[in-house]
């Protein structure tokens, strides 16, 4: 078995444990990073879009936002589609501030190569991870290396952002924390596809026959999502049918037919909201996916994670800093507020926008008359884009 000691034992190489890797640095603090996938893989995975201007001066703070101020794109409104009619929620205007649409992979590409750059240390590919000793002051990370090597890592902390479906959570003894969920009965299919944007904003569309949205990477490459059943199967949906598919659920004002092009990534993701209580366990803290999931029409899965790993960071080094655990003592609760808040957004976004076959014709009215206030009422929108921009940290 060979011993290795550091700070801070980060479990997971997504937007969380990455994020928090240069936030560590940043203080002085050393921590190292185990990913149970290739580097290449995690740097692949197709996921979110939407960053919150809190996630881009983070990003910008650590000193990896360079290819984000020059290929990301800053989109000031969205546009929310219901009867064949657009209506612009124009953010700068209504709360004056806006978003960056930049894939969370090309997050990962500059997090990664800026963390290897700077001497940092991340173990990909390892297998048979596992934590221990969560409540005394030396906690431990056991794992196989990708040569095969036994490894122990010891630590001051763990963080634990090893995603939805990581060994941190199961970690913690039964009975320790209470979990809050809630399943929808459908699920998106979402494609990349090389074609030009059929708008300049995102546009959320409300349809009879589920719920669609376009977004974009590049003003060449284009992000398209499709309500569709959790269990949907990818080989009854051919190219011509998503492309047909999406012009039906967008239709709209612009001029048809909607640009198609060679569709080069499809996947389903399942909705779920998902909230654990609390974060932190002894010297274990949660963060991002590993403590909370949001369904992803409110965009806000990737931007709780930057928040908890901040919230996390101040922690830690108030911390080193020899001033005290407040910050960590009160970790869980900082977060848990923002959490639930996101949690109600991403809730209220879902169900105001997607098709619920369980709906009442009186139930179907009432959203109609929901899309119609949010549109048509200033306070309304207001509210809308107050959430979407992203609800001010609180420290
Ligand atoms: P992750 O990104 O899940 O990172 C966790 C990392 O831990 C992974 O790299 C994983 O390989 C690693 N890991 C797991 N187990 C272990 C282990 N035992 N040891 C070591 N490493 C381990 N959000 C949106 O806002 N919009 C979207 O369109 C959207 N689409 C999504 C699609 C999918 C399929 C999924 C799963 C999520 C999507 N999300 C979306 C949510 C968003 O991507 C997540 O909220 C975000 O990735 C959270 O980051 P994270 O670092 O907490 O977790
Ligand atoms: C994207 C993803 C989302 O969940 C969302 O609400 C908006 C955009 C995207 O992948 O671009």
């Amino acid at each position: 078995m060979a011993i290795a000691r550091t700070q801070v034992g980060i479990v997971g190489a997504g937007p969380a444990g990455l994020l928090l890797w240069h936030l560590l640095r940043q203080r002085g603090i050393e921590a190292v990073v185990i990913e149970a996938r290739s580097r290449r893989y995690v740097e692949e995975r197709v996921r979110a879009g939407v960053l919150e201007q809190g996630t881009v001066d983070l990003l910008n703070e650590i000193g990896v936002g360079a290819r984000m101020r020059r290929e990301g794109l800053q989109h000031d409104g969205i546009l929310l589609r219901f009867a064949g009619a657009s209506h612009h929620i124009d953010f700068r205007q209504l709360v004056g501030r806006s978003v960056t649409v930049y894939g969370q992979q090309e997050v990962v590409k500059d997090l990664i190569g800026a963390c290897l750059e700077a001497g940092g240390q991340i173990d990909f590919e390892v297998t048979e991870v596992s934590v221990a000793e969560l409540t005394g002051e030396r906690p431990r990370v056991f794992y196989r290396d990708a040569s095969g090597t036994a490894r122990e890592l010891q630590c001051d902390f763990i963080a634990g952002c090893d995603g939805f479906h990581g060994v941190c959570r199961p970690a913690i003894p039964p009975g320790v924390l209470k979990v809050y969920e809630r399943d929808y009965p459908f699920a998106w299919l979402g494609i990349l596809a090389h074609a030009s944007p059929v708008a300049e904003e995102l546009i959320y569309s409300h349809h009879s026959a589920g719920f669609a949205l376009f977004s974009m990477r590049s003003p060449q490459v284009v992000r398209y999502y499709l309500q569709c059943r959790p269990d949907e199967n990818l080989e009854e949906w051919p190219d011509t049918r998503i492309w047909e598919e999406l012009q039906r659920r967008l239709e709209g004002e612009d001029p048809p037919p909607l640009a198609r092009g060679e569709i080069f990534q499809r996947g389903v993701t399942p909705m779920r909201s998902f909230v654990t209580e609390p974060m932190q366990y002894g010297r274990l803290f949660l963060a991002g996916d590993a403590a909370h999931i949001v369904p992803p029409t409110g965009a806000k899965g990737m931007n709780l994670a930057a928040a908890d790993v901040r919230a996390l960071s101040m922690a830690l080094g108030e911390f080193y800093a020899r001033a005290g655990t407040r910050r960590l003592d009160r970790y869980s609760q900082l977060c848990l507020r923002r959490v639930w808040k996101a949690q109600r957004f991403s809730w209220w976004m879902t169900s105001m926008l997607h098709r619920f076959a369980q709906h009442t014709p009186f139930e179907q009215r009432v959203q109609q008359a929901e899309l119609d206030y949010v549109c048509a009422s200033t306070l309304g929108s207001k509210s809308l884009a107050e959430n979407y921009v992203g609800l001010p940290f609180e420290d």
